[in-house]
C-alpha cells in the first residue's frame, strides 16, 4: 500500500510554467492522498494537455477544476467535501466545470453527481483516457461519468507530465491496483485488481527522466513485491520485481532508485540481494506491519504472523545492515485488546523503525471488516493508543538519527531549506532528510555531508568535499 502523504494541494507554479499557455482553456488540479495519486495527476495533465488544455495554478482562472481524491480514511474524504464547497463558490461566480477523479469516484459516484450540484464529471482511476470526451460532453451541459475499472489499463504508453517541484526526483508507476484484500482497505475496490506494466515502457520512462536531468526515480505500486509481467507474446518470458529493479539499476547507473510499497508477505530475499548488489538502489524499505499481533494480522487478512514479519526484518538486516526501515501502523482495529496493542508497541521497539505513518482505524463502507467485524474500540481509546504509538516512534526516530551523528552520507539535494535560504536540504540513501549550508551547491547535486546534529525529524551537517 502506498504511503499516505495527505494533502498535496495545488501544483507548484514554477515547475509548470512551460505548460501554461494563455490562449488555451485552463485546467486547475488538486491532488489528495498517496504518491500513486500524485503520479496519476501527472498522467491526467498529460492527457488533458494532449487535448488542448494548459495548466493554471490559479483556481479563479480555470475553465476546468479537477480534484484527485483519496478514500483510504474518512478524514481524507471529508477534506474533499470541504474543497467541493470552495469550488461551488467559484461556480456561483462564473462558468467553470468541476470534475472529481480518483478513488472517491467509484464509491460516491451517485452522491457526487446527484446530491451535490457542483460536480459535472466523475472519473475513476482506470478511466482517465476518457476524460477529454467527458469534459467535452459536460461543456454541452451533459454530466459525465466513467468509473469502470480495468484489468489491463496501466497507462503504459503515456509519459506523464512532471508536476514535482524540483526537477530532480520523480515517480514512475510500475503497476496498478491491488489483490491483497486486507479486510480494512478500500483500495482493491477503488483502484481495482492488480496489473503490472510492461517493463520496456518503465525502462523507457526512466531513460527519458535521466535524459531530462532527473537524478532519482521512485518506482511505485500498491505492492511492488508482487510485480510480475508476463510477455503476452511469449508466456515463458517473465519479469518479477527483483529483475525489474536489477534492469533499471543497470540501465541507469547514475540514477538513484527507490520503490514503494513493499509487502511483508511477498518481499523475497531475491529483491534484497538485488538491492544490496547495487549502490544506486537506496537502502530504504517501507514495510507496513499494520500490527504487531498475530491475531490482529489474521483478522486484517495480512497473510503473515508477527514471527514472519520479524523474519523479513532479520533478512533485511542480514543483506543490508545499513538499511532504514519504515512502517504503517493502524491503532484500534476491530476487537483489538490492550495486550494486542502492547504487541504493536513491542514490535516497533524490536524493529526500531526509522520512520512510521500511523493511523487510527477508520471503518470504510463495504470492506470485509465493515461487513463482518465490530468497530468496537472507542474513539477515545483509539486516540490514546495512537498517541502512544506516535510517542514511541518519535523516540525511535530520534534514537536512530542520533546514531548518525559523526557519519558521512551522500545527499541528493532537492531544494532550499524552509528555515533558511542559506541552507539546502536533500535525502540520504536511507530516506532521511539532511540539512546543510548551501555554499556553492545546487539542486540536483550529490553532496557528501557529515552529520553533526539530529532531531527526530531531521539530520543536520556540513559538506565535506
Ligand atoms: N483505516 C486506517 N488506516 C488505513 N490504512 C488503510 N486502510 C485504512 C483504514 N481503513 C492505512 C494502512 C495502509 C496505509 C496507506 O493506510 O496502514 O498501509
Ligand atoms: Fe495495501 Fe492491503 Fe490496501 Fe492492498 S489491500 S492497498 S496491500 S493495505
Amino acid at each position: 500500500m502506498s504511503t499516505s502523504l495527505d494533502n498535496r494541494g495545488a501544483v507548484d507554479f514554477k515547475s509548470i510554467r512551460p505548460l501554461i499557455n494563455d490562449t488555451l482553456p485552463k485546467l486547475y488540479i488538486e491532488t489528495y492522498g498517496c504518491q500513486m495519486n500524485v503520479n496519476d495527476s501527472e498522467v491526467v495533465v498529460s492527457i488533458m494537455q494532449n487535448n488542448g488544455y494548459s495548466l493554471t495554478q490559479d483556481m479563479t482562472k480555470a475553465d476546468l477544476i479537477l480534484i484527485n481524491t483519496c478514500s483510504i480514511r474518512d478524514n481524507a474524504e471529508q477534506r474533499v467535501w470541504g474543497r467541493l464547497d470552495v469550488f461551488k463558490q467559484q461556480k456561483k461566480k462564473r462558468s467553470v466545470l468541476v470534475g472529481v477523479i480518483g478513488c472517491m469516484a467509484e464509491r460516491l459516484k451517485n452522491k457526487l453527481l446527484e446530491e451535490d450540484k457542483v460536480v459535472d464529471i466523475v472519473v475513476g482511476p482506470d478511466a482517465y483516457r476518457d476524460l477529454p470526451n467527458l469534459v467535452h460532453g459536460a461543456e454541452g451541459g451533459q454530466k459525465g461519468i466513467n468509473v469502470l475499472l480495468s484489468r489491463e489499463e496501466t497507462y503504459a504508453d503515456l509519459s506523464p507530465v512532471r508536476l514535482d517541484q524540483n526537477g530532480v526526483t520523480a515517480f514512475v508507476s510500475i503497476m496498478r491496483g491491488c489483490n491483497k484484500m486486507c479486510t480494512y482497505c478500500v483500495v482493491p475496490y477503488t483502484r481495482g485488481g492488480e496489473r503490472s506494466r510492461d517493463p520496456h515502457t518503465i525502462l523507457r520512462e526512466v531513460q527519458e527522466l535521466a535524459d531530462n536531468g532527473y537524478k532519482e526515480v521512485t518506482l511505485l505500486g500498491q505492492n511492488v513485491d508482487s510485480y510480475l509481467w508476463i510477455n503476452p507474446e511469449n508466456q515463458d518470458e517473465e519479469v518479477n520485481f527483483a529483475a525489474l529493479l536489477d534492469m533499471a539499476a543497470k540501465q541507469n547507473p547514475t540514477m538513484r532508485f527507490r520503490f514503494s510499497t513493499s509487502h511483508p508477505k511477498d518481499m523475497t530475499d531475491e529483491v534484497l540481494k538485488v538491492m544490496a548488489a547495487h549502490e544506486n538502489i537506496c537502502k530504504y524499505i517501507h514495510l507496513p506491519a499494520q500490527s504487531g499481533n498475530t491475531r490482529m494480522l489474521k483478522q486484517m487478512n495480512r497473510g503473515y504472523t508477527r514471527e514472519w514479519y520479524l523474519d523479513r526484518i532479520a533478512a533485511i538486516r542480514r543483506y543490508m545492515p545499513d538499511c532504514a526501515i519504515s512502517t504503517d501502523i493502524i491503532a484500534g482495529f476491530c476487537t483489538e485488546s490492550e495486550e494486542e496493542h502492547q504487541d504493536t508497541l513491542s514490535l516497533m521497539e524490536e524493529v526500531g523503525y526509522e520512520f512510521a505513518y500511523m493511523f487510527k482505524y477508520s471503518e470504510r463502507p463495504n470492506t470485509k471488516a465493515q461487513r463482518t467485524l465490530a468497530d468496537d474500540v472507542s474513539d477515545d481509546v483509539k486516540t490514546r493508543r495512537l498517541n502512544e504509538i506516535i510517542e514511541l516512534q518519535n523516540r525511535l526516530s530520534l534514537k536512530s538519527n542520533q546514531k548518525d551523528i559523526g557519519q558521512v552520507f551522500e545527499v541528493l539535494v532537492e531544494g532550499t531549506s524552509k528555515r533558511s535560504k542559506e541552507e539546502l536540504f536533500g535525502r540520504n540513501s536511507q530516506n532521511k532528510v539532511v540539512v546543510f549550508p548551501r555554499k556553492d551547491y545546487k539542486i540536483g547535486d550529490f553532496v557528501k555531508v557529515k552529520i553533526n546534529q539530529a532531531s527526530s525529524a531531521t539530520l543536520k551537517g556540513e559538506s565535506v568535499e
